[in-house]
């Protein structure tokens, strides 16, 4: 099984867009897919209008047990949610023993998946420092922008300490320009420089699109709202980019 963060530190870079279509792109393509949302905003929640008796915070704080959480979204098609309580997941882990180990423990339990997708929260916080010692992959989306671009090399700080004192051995497999415009010269300078920084992790840009921020109304994704948009063919890109690379041992 791939496990696989959706992370920056940086808010509205486009990581629940990303989590969301990257994993029902994934389901499309017959492969079993957990989607877990790992946001107090419970954002994957709203955007696919998940209906959960338990989340991610009644299995952390053994109010139940992981499996009890898993909704079925569709053929292929899991989800964890979680909602604003997992706020209080920051201090709850932090008083625990182990306390960057939590997550991995509750996830170690599940398998019988291709792929676990984890949309994160924008910080670094004791939850996504249990994500970080947990995954085996990261994908960074980027916004393409200049405070978008700074967020990076903080990201790779981090997962560089996360790994060493954790004994994980977490890689960035891609780094995702979001929210791109060609005809913004921000933009175009900012994917330059990230191409040229890292042009073995880069993908394709996501260009802005009007119906990526439309298709979480419908509780759709954008396969499923728009599958002639621009929002479709970049995600649908980043599907098969993605299941053209191989599992990380
Ligand atoms: N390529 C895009 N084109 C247009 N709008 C987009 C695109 N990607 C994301 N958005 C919109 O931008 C906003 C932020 O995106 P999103 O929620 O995915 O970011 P995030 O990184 O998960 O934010 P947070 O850090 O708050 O969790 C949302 O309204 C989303 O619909
Ligand atoms: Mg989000």
């Amino acid at each position: 099984m791939r496990t696989i963060c959706i992370i920056n530190q940086k808010g509205g870079v486009g990581k629940t867009t990303t989590a969301v279509n990257l994993a029902a792109g994934l389901s499309r393509h017959d492969k079993k897919v957990l989607l877990i949302d790992l946001d107090p905003q419970g954002n994957v929640d709203a955007s696919l209008k998940v209906k959960a008796d338990y989340d991610i915070y009644d299995a952390l704080t053994n109010k139940t047990e992981i499996h009890q959480c898993v909704v079925n979204m569709g053929k292929n098609f899991d989800i964890i949610s979680s909602k604003e309580t997992l706020t209080k997941a920051e201090y709850y882990l932090a008083r625990q023993e182990n306390s960057r180990l939590i997550l991995k423990g509750l996830l170690s339990k599940i398998n019988g998946y291709d792929f676990m997708i984890i949309d994160c929260p924008p910080s670094l916080g004791m939850l996504n420092q249990n994500v970080l010692a947990f995954c085996k992959e990261a994908f960074i989306p980027v916004s393409t922008d200049y405070l978008g671009y700074d967020a990076l090399a903080k990201m790779e700080k981090v997962i560089k300490s996360i790994n060493h004192n954790y004994g994980n051995d977490l890689k960035i497999t891609k780094i995702i320009p979001t929210m791109f415009d060609k005809r913004n010269k921000i933009c175009k300078e900012t994917l330059a420089i990230i191409q040229q920084e890292y042009p073995e992790l880069t993908t394709y840009p996501i260009r802005q699109n009007s119906k990526l921020k439309e298709a979480p109304k419908y509780g759709k994704s954008i396969f499923n709202y728009a599958k002639s948009s621009h929002g479709a063919k970049d995600y649908g890109k980043l599907v098969e980019d993605t299941l053209a690379m191989s599992e990380i041992a």
